[in-house]
C-alpha cells in the first residue's frame, strides 16, 4: 500500500508539471506513433514493479504527447480538463465504480442524475428529460436516433425491438447538408442505411434551409426522423431549430439535435438566440469534453420522452437487481453500455466549479477569443476570415489548396499552436476552433504572428 502511496503521489506531480508546462509547451509532440510503439518493447514474462512500469509508462508516452490539453490547440473541437473536473476524475478512477445502476454504485449514478439535471437547467431543456451519460457526440446521437428510430417505427405499429427492421415500414432520416458525419455513422449503425438519408440544402452558412426541408418533408406519410443541427464543426452556424421543429412537427416526425459543442450556446445570455427552439426538439446530442472542458469521453444523450428512451435502450437479467418496470431508470439503461465508466463525477465537478456563470463566462471567453482570430487575420495581408464567426469556429482562407496544405503542415511542424485544415464549399481552407478554457488573449496574439511568419518563409 506504502509503493501505491508514493507512486500516486509521483503521478500527482508528474500531472501537475505537465499541466503547468502547458500555456509555454510545444503543441505538437516530438514522437510519432511508431516512435512511441518502439519504445514500449516486448511483453514480458514474470510482473514487472509498479514503479517501474509507471516510469516506462511515462518515459515511452511524454514524446508522443498532444498538448492538446492546452491553450493553443485549435483542432478538431477541443476542450482541456478543468482542474475540478480532473481531480474529480481521478478519484473516480481510484474508486472505480461500475455506473451500470444503483446497485453497482449508489453514488456514480446519483451524480448522474444530479449532474443530468443541472445541464438540462442550464441548456434550457425540459426538466423531464432523461439523460444518458455516453461517450461523446457520437455515442449521443446513436443513442437519440435508436430512441427516434423506436417512436416513429411505434407509431406505424411497428415494434422495432421485437420485429428489428425486415419488413418494417421504411424509415428517412432527414438531413441537412452539413450535418456532421457522426450522423451517417449512427444511421448505419443502427441499421437504417445510408440510403435512408434525405438531404436537404444547406445554406451558404452551413445551416439547414427551413424551405428545402418543409419541401423535402412533403406530405409525410412514413415514419420520419428530422436531424438539426447547432454548432456546424466547420462554421459553428445553428439551424434554425424551431423553424425545424415546426416543419417536422407538421409530418410527426422525431426531432433530434446533434449539438456536440453548439448546444453549450444556450448557457451563455449572449449566445442563447442562436439556439432558439432547442426545447421543442425530441432528443438532443451534446458533449461533455468538448466545450464544458470535461475529461474524455463524455456526452450527452438527452431525450424529452423518458419511457421511449429506456425501451429503445435499457435491458435487464435475472442476475441483475430490481426489474426493469420497478426501478428507477438510469447509468447503463440509456446508452448501449452495461458496465461502465463512472462519467457522472467529473461532470459534476466540472459544473460545480463553474456554476451558471462560470459556464456562461467560458463560452464567451471562447466565443471572443474566435473573434479575436478573425480581427487579426482579416488585419493581414494574405489572410481571408471566410465565415461569419457566430461561435467559436473560425475559418481561414490562405491561398490555393496545395499551399494551404503546405502552411497547415508548416504550423503543425512549427508547434507553437496545433490546428487543422478543412475543405468547406470545395475549398481548402484553416480552421480554428477554441473551446479550451485557458486560452488567452495573448494566445492568439502569439499564434497570428506565428502563423503570419511561417506563411512568408513558404
Ligand atoms: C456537430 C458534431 N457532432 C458530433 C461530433 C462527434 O463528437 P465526438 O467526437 O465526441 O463523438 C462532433 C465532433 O466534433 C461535432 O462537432
Amino acid at each position: 500500500m506504502d509503493d501505491l502511496r508514493a507512486t500516486l503521489g509521483r503521478a500527482v506531480d508528474t500531472i501537475a508539471e505537465y499541466r503547468a508546462g502547458l500555456p509555454d509547451a510545444r503543441v505538437a509532440p516530438v514522437a510519432s506513433r511508431g516512435d512511441v510503439r518502439r519504445a514500449l518493447g516486448d511483453l514480458r514474462d514474470g510482473p514487472t514493479a509498479l514503479d517501474e512500469v509507471i516510469d516506462e509508462l511515462v518515459d515511452a508516452a511524454t514524446p508522443g504527447l498532444m498538448a492538446s490539453a492546452g491553450p493553443r490547440y485549435y483542432g478538431f473541437v477541443t476542450g482541456g480538463t478543468l482542474d475540478a473536473a480532473l481531480v474529480a476524475e481521478t478519484i473516480a478512477a481510484g474508486w472505480d465504480q461500475c455506473a451500470f445502476n444503483e446497485a453497482l454504485s449508489p453514488a456514480a449514478i446519483a451524480f448522474e442524475d444530479v449532474a443530468g439535471s443541472w445541464l438540462k437547467e442550464l441548456l434550457g431543456l425540459p426538466p423531464t428529460a432523461s439523460v444518458g451519460f455516453a461517450t461523446g457526440g457520437q455515442g449521443a446521437n446513436t443513442v437519440g436516433l435508436a430512441a427516434a428510430r423506436w417512436q416513429v417505427l411505434h407509431q406505424y405499429g411497428w415494434d422495432v425491438g421485437r420485429d428489428g427492421l425486415h419488413g418494417a415500414p421504411p424509415v428517412r432520416v432527414v438531413v441537412g447538408g452539413e450535418r456532421h458525419a457522426t450522423i451517417d455513422r449512427s444511421v448505419r449503425l443502427l441499421g437504417l442505411g445510408e440510403r435512408a438519408i434525405i438531404e436537404v440544402a444547406a445554406l451558404p452558412d452551413g445551416a439547414i434551409d427551413p424551405t428545402a426541408l418543409e419541401d423535402a418533408l412533403g406530405a409525410g406519410d412514413t415514419p420520419t426522423i428530422v436531424c438539426a443541427q447547432v454548432g456546424n464543426v466547420s462554421t459553428g452556424a445553428c439551424d434554425d431549430v424551431a423553424a425545424v421543429a415546426g416543419a417536422a412537427r407538421r409530418v410527426g416526425a422525431w426531432v433530434h439535435v446533434d449539438g456536440a459543442f453548439g448546444l453549450w450556446a444556450a448557457a451563455s445570455p449572449r449566445t442563447r438566440h442562436l439556439v432558439h427552439g432547442i426545447e421543442l426538439a425530441d432528443s438532443w446530442a451534446c458533449d461533455g469534453h468538448k466545450w464544458l472542458n470535461a475529461p474524455y469521453d463524455v456526452g450527452y444523450a438527452i431525450c424529452a420522452h423518458p419511457d421511449v428512451h429506456a425501451t429503445a435502450l435499457a435491458y435487464s437479467a435475472a442476475y441483475l437487481t430490481g426489474q426493469v418496470a420497478e426501478r428507477e431508470f438510469g447509468g447503463g439503461d440509456f446508452v448501449p453500455e452495461s458496465s461502465r465508466r463512472a462519467r457522472g463525477f467529473a461532470t459534476w465537478a466540472a459544473l460545480r466549479s463553474l456554476g451558471r456563470s462560470g459556464v456562461a463566462d467560458l463560452v464567451d471567453r471562447c466565443c471572443d477569443i474566435a473573434h479575436r482570430f478573425a480581427a487579426a487575420f482579416d488585419a493581414l495581408e494574405g489572410f481571408d476570415v471566410v465565415n461569419e464567426v457566430v461561435l467559436n469556429q473560425v475559418l481561414v482562407r490562405v491561398g490555393d489548396a496545395d499551399f494551404t496544405n503546405r502552411l497547415e503542415r508548416a504550423i503543425q511542424e512549427d508547434g507553437t499552436c496545433w490546428l487543422g485544415g478543412t475543405t468547406w464549399r470545395g475549398e481548402r481552407l484553416l480552421r480554428i476552433a477554441v473551446s479550451n478554457w485557458s486560452t488567452t488573449p495573448d494566445d492568439v496574439d502569439r499564434v497570428v504572428a506565428a502563423i503570419a511568419r511561417l506563411r512568408s518563409e513558404l
